[in-house]
């Protein structure tokens, strides 16, 4: 049985809004499923319906073979959500966050200060302990944050753009603790505008463009379906200066066709293999961050 499986979703907001129309897939269990997709793509709105947060206008959704809407307290039992721009409360540290969210669970006060010492040592936040929550790196705050959620011993966990506005080192972090929690057999859903961020972590993908689902499957699979599989790239004259051209063909005439001329204008011509974005900008258009251009 899917963890997520989502069939024919769709939801118009009461302003007449339409976030998300006719999205349709499946999730299995431990699986880093990442939607991708411009500001206002539909990517929070589809999170919250998984998570119960936000009723569907259409179709339905089934998470841990529970219905979102007619058993959404039996989905809730089971996931955690981190969501978009989530803040811990400054003034306390991650141990007492960790420690205060076990205790309002109903375990006893040993059993949660053993849950919450595990549970920091397992993501390396033990020795930062004692620190207050506003004296952490944003990278280690967001590490505490999906920390606190874990406390719920979630089987599926929602990440809705868990590293915007981390360092390198920050975003990196925060991936190996999603790729570990993965490896346990949770399942993580995760919303990203970065590129590279799916291709580090995702099992699948969806490409969500205007509440439709462009895409879906492997980073593989995204790649390949982007520029015939193939980018060329013309090198300028010699001793021209100037960029090279890259080009994104969509049949083998047309790779043929780009290599003579490159032959015959005394051109480099090498092949390159599509990035995800590139895949991603055929796929949706325009650049990731011009909301409905
Ligand atoms: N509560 C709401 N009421 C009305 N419209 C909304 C509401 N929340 C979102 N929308 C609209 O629904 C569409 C999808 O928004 P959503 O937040 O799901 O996008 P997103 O992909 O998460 O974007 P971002 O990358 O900026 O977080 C947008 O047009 C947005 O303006
Ligand atoms: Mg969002």
């Amino acid at each position: 049985m899917a963890v997520i499986e989502v069939d024919g979703l769709g939801k118009t907001y009461p302003g007449g809004t339409k976030a998300l129309h006719d999205v349709s897939f499946q999730v299995p269990k431990g699986e880093v499923f990442c939607l991708l997709g411009r500001n206002g793509a539909g990517k929070t709105t589809l999170l919250r319906i998984l998570a119960t947060q936000l009723r569907p206008t259409t179709g339905r959704a089934v998470v841990l073979g529970h219905d979102v809407v007619h058993e959404a307290k039996l989905v809730r039992e089971k996931i955690s959500v981190v969501p978009q721009e989530a803040r811990p409360q400054m003034m306390l540290s991650g141990y007492d966050h960790i420690y205060l969210m076990s205790l309002i669970r109903g375990m006893p006060r040993p059993e949660a200060r053993k849950r919450t010492r595990a549970i920091m040592e397992e993501f390396d936040l033990w020795e930062h302990k004692d620190k207050l929550t506003a004296d952490l790196s944003g990278g280690l705050r967001q590490r505490v944050m999906i920390a606190i959620a874990l406390t719920m011993d979630p089987e599926l966990i929602f990440l809705d753009e868990p590293t915007i506005g981390l360092d390198p080192l920050g975003r990196r972090q925060v991936w190996s603790m999603v790729r570990r929690l993965a490896k346990q057999g949770v399942t993580v859903l995760l919303t990203t505008h970065y590129m590279d961020e799916a291709e580090k972590l995702a099992g699948r993908l969806a490409i969500v463009d205007r509440g439709q689902m462009v895409f879906l499957g492997s980073v593989e699979a995204a790649k390949a379906r982007a520029a015939h599989g193939m980018q060329v790239v013309v090198e300028p004259m010699n001793g021209n200066g100037g960029e090279p051209e890259v080009l994104s063909p969509t049949s083998d005439t047309e790779i043929l066709a780009i290599v003579q001329r490159g032959i015959q204008e005394g051109r480099r011509v090498t092949f390159k293999p599509p990035t995800l974005e590139d895949a991603f900008i055929a796929m949706v258009g325009g650049g990731i961050d011009d909301e409905g251009a």
